[in-house]
């Protein structure tokens, strides 16, 4: 009797360790994505692979930036601490870090081989 309320014990942690392991593998994808739109990325940037398209006609597409660009270097454009081709960001990141975190991350995850 006693080896089966472990056993049972066991089953029911596995189950919740993988359901917990798969929400947060999930959670950045869906949260950066989030994230891009309630900070009208969108006005000035499409990411066609994700679905997402501005209405500027000359909007840099995203849909490549995790080939080319590193953490370090999008966590520091974002917040306007590095520049590109001499050029800051023309748009400041209002969330925090945290939030800076998981949008990165999320377009670090946009590799399209063109
Ligand atoms: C007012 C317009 C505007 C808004 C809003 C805007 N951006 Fe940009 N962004 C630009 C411009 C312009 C560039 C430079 C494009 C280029 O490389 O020619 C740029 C470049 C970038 C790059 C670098 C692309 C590369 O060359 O690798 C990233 C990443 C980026 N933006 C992310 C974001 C994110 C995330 C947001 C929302 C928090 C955002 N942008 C909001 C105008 C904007």
């Amino acid at each position: 009797m006693k080896n089966i309320i472990i056993y049972l014990g066991l089953v029911v942690t596995i189950v919740a360790l993988y359901g917990f392991a798969y929400t947060l593998g999930n959670k950045p994808d869906v949260d950066g994505k989030k994230i891009f739109l309630d900070n009208k990325c969108n006005m000035c940037h499409t990411i066609q692979s994700a679905g997402i398209e501005s209405k500027k006609s000359d909007a840099t597409d995203l849909s490549n930036v995790g080939k080319d660009r590193t953490e370090e270097f999008l966590m520091k454009f974002l917040k306007k601490e590095t520049k590109i081709n001499d050029k800051d960001h023309k748009f400041t990141f209002k969330g925090n870090d945290e939030e800076l975190k998981v949008l990165v991350d999320w377009l670090l995850t946009l590799k399209t081989d063109k």
